[in-house]
C-alpha cells in the first residue's frame, strides 16, 4: 500500500521557530496591553469559539488562528493584575528552560532516555534538599504540592503500618494529624490511600493560624490510648489563606516524642529557605521525614515544579519501585522513575534549575525579600485605610482584609468581571475576606496602590 504524503499545507520544521517567536511576542505584549482579557462566561466563550472536536479537518493556517483566538481569550496569570493564586509572574528565564523542555521530551524515567536531564533534576533536588536541612535524604519530582504531599503521606503510612504495600490496610483505626487550616490535599490523600478522610483529625490553630502543639500532644496521647495507630504528622509552613507558618521545632518535638512521621507541607512557603532574612519561618525544616516544596509558587517557575524531600535516603524507590527490567537498568539514582508515581514524566527540573544557574542563592531570595517587602507595603497602605480592616497581621505576603459595606465574595466577582484584578476571596473565622496575594516581584508599589484604589471605588459604587 502507497503511504500518503504528509497533508501539504500542514506545519513544518522550518515554519515552526518563526511561529512560535510570533506567538510568544504576541503573548508577552498581550499582558502589558490588556493584562486582564475581557470577561466572558461559559457560554459566550463556546459560543464565540469553535471548541467541539466535530471530527472535521481544520485546515493549517484556520488551526493557527484558532490556537491564536485561544490563546487571546485565556485568562492571564502572568500579568500585574493577577492576585489570584499562589503563582503569578513571568520568570524569563525559566520560561525560556521549559521551551526546551517540550522540545527534548525528555521522559526523565531513565538516564538512557533522559541523560544529563537526569542530573539536572538528581541537582535541583540536591540543593532544594540541602537548604530545608534534609541533606542525606532522598527525593522526587512531582507534578504539584498535592502530588507531592501524596507522596509524602504514602510512605508515612506504609512506615507506619507494616506491610501496606504489600497487603493493604489492616482494619485497625489510624490518623493523620493537620491544622485546621491546612491545605485539602491532604484529605484527598488520605482517601487515596486508603486510610480515609475520616481518618484526617484537624488539630486547633492559634490566632495566627498555626498548628498549635500542645493540642497535637493530646491528640496523639488519646489516640495512643485508645488503639488508633497515629500515621503522620503534616505541619504547613505557609498556609493557603493566611500564609501562616506552623513552629516546626515544638511539632517535630511532640512528633519525635510519639514516634509519629513528621511531614512538612511547603508547597507554599518552602521557598522562603532561599531568603537569609525569612528563614527562620522554616527552622526545624531538618527534623522533618519528609517535606513538600513547590518552586511554581514563590520562585515563579511555570507550572509545574513541585519535590518531595525526604530526611533518609533512598525512601522514594524503597516505597514505589517495581521490577520493570525492560525499563529500568540503573540504580533508582539514574533512573528515577524506580522512585517516581509515575512512569514517562516531563521534566520540570529544568526550568528552576536555570532560573537558579542564572540567579544564584542570593538572586532568588532577593525575589522572597522583594515579596516580603511589597507584602509590608500593602499593608502599610490597608492599615492606613479606614474602610479596610486586615483580619490578621500577615504571617508572610498573603493580605486578608475586609472592606467596609460590601461582601468580598462580590468585590472580588466584580473586580474580575469589570477588567479590574483578579483577586481571590476566602473565609476567615466565618467571615468573607478579600485574599490578596503578593507572589509577582513584577508588581509595583504603585501597582499595589492603584489596585487598593480602584477596589475602594468599586466598594463605593457597590455599597451605595
Ligand atoms: C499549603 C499548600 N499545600 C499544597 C498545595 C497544593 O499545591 P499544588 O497546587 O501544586 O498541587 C497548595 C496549593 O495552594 C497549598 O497552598
Amino acid at each position: 500500500m502507497p503511504i500518503d504524503p504528509p497533508a501539504p499545507d500542514d506545519l513544518d520544521a522550518e515554519a515552526l521557530p518563526g511561529i512560535a517567536a510570533s506567538l510568544i511576542a504576541e503573548q508577552l505584549r498581550r499582558d502589558e496591553l490588556t493584562p486582564m482579557r475581557p470577561y466572558r462566561d461559559a457560554q459566550a466563550l463556546r459560543a464565540e469559539l469553535p471548541l467541539a472536536l466535530d471530527g472535521e479537518p481544520l485546515p493549517w493556517p484556520r488551526t493557527l488562528e484558532l490556537l491564536r483566538e485561544v490563546l487571546a481569550a485565556t485568562p492571564s496569570t502572568t500579568s500585574r493584575r493577577f492576585f489570584n493564586q499562589l503563582f503569578g509572574g513571568r520568570d524569563l528565564v525559566a520560561t525560556l528552560a521549559e521551551l526546551t523542555t517540550v522540545l527534548s521530551n525528555s521522559p526523565m524515567h531513565t538516564f538512557k532516555a533522559s541523560g544529563v536531564q537526569v542530573l539536572i533534576e538528581r541537582e535541583v533536588l540536591r540543593r532544594m534538599a540541602g537548604l530545608a536541612g534534609l541533606t542525606d535524604g532522598d527525593g522526587a519530582i512531582t507534578p504539584g504540592g498535592s502530588l507531592s504531599n501524596l507522596m509524602g503521606m504514602l510512605i508515612a503510612r506504609n512506615e507506619a503500618i507494616e506491610g501496606t504495600r504489600e497487603a493493604g490496610l489492616p482494619g485497625t483505626p489510624r490518623r493523620i494529624y493537620t491544622s485546621a487550616v491546612s491545605h485539602y490535599s491532604v484529605r484527598k490523600a488520605a482517601g487515596i490511600l486508603g486510610l480515609g478522610r475520616g481518618a484526617v483529625q484537624r488539630i486547633a490553630v492559634d490566632e495566627a493560624g498555626r498548628m498549635r502543639p500542645e493540642a497535637l500532644a493530646e491528640a496523639i496521647e488519646r489516640d495512643r490510648a485508645d488503639g488508633v495507630i497515629p500515621v503522620m504528622v503534616n505541619a504547613t509552613a505557609g498556609t493557603t489563606v493566611l500564609g501562616a507558618f506552623d513552629p516546626l521545632p515544638a511539632l517535630a518535638e511532640v512528633a519525635e516524642r510519639h514516634g509519629v512521621w513528621l511531614h512538612v507541607d511547603a508547597a507554599y512557603g518552602g521557598s522562603v529557605l532561599l531568603s537569609s532574612r525569612h528563614r527562620h519561618l522554616l527552622e526545624g525544616s531538618e527534623r522533618a521525614d519528609s517535606l513538600t516544596w513547590d518552586a511554581h509558587k514563590l520562585l515563579g517557575v511555570p507550572l509545574t515544579c513541585s519535590a518531595l524531600l525526604t530526611r533518609r535516603p533512598g525512601l522514594c524507590a524503597a516505597h514505589l519501585d517495581e521490577p520493570a527490567g525492560y525499563l529500568f537498568q540503573e540504580d533508582a539514582f539514574y533512573d528515577p522513575g524506580r522512585g517516581s508515581l509515575q512512569c514517562a514524566r516531563r521534566n520540570d527540573a529544568l526550568k528552576l534549575w536555570l532560573s537558579w544557574k542564572h540567579r544564584g542563592d542570593a538572586g532568588l531570595g532577593r525575589r522572597i525579600d522583594r515579596l516580603f517587602e511589597l507584602a509590608a507595603h500593602a499593608r502599610a497602605r490597608i492599615e492606613a485605610e479606614p474602610r479596610l480592616r486586615l483580619v490578621r497581621d500577615p504571617a508572610s505576603v498573603n493580605l486578608c482584609f475586609e472592606v467596609a459595606g460590601v461582601g468580598a465574595r462580590r468585590l472580588c466577582r466584580e473586580l474580575w468581571e469589570r477588567g479590574i484584578a483578579k483577586i481571590g476571596h476566602a473565609e476567615v473565622d466565618g467571615r468573607e475576606v478579600v485574599r490578596w496575594v503578593l507572589v509577582d516581584p513584577a508588581v509595583a508599589p504603585d501597582d499595589v496602590d492603584a489596585v487598593l484604589r480602584e477596589l475602594l471605588e468599586l466598594a463605593a459604587t457597590l455599597a451605595s
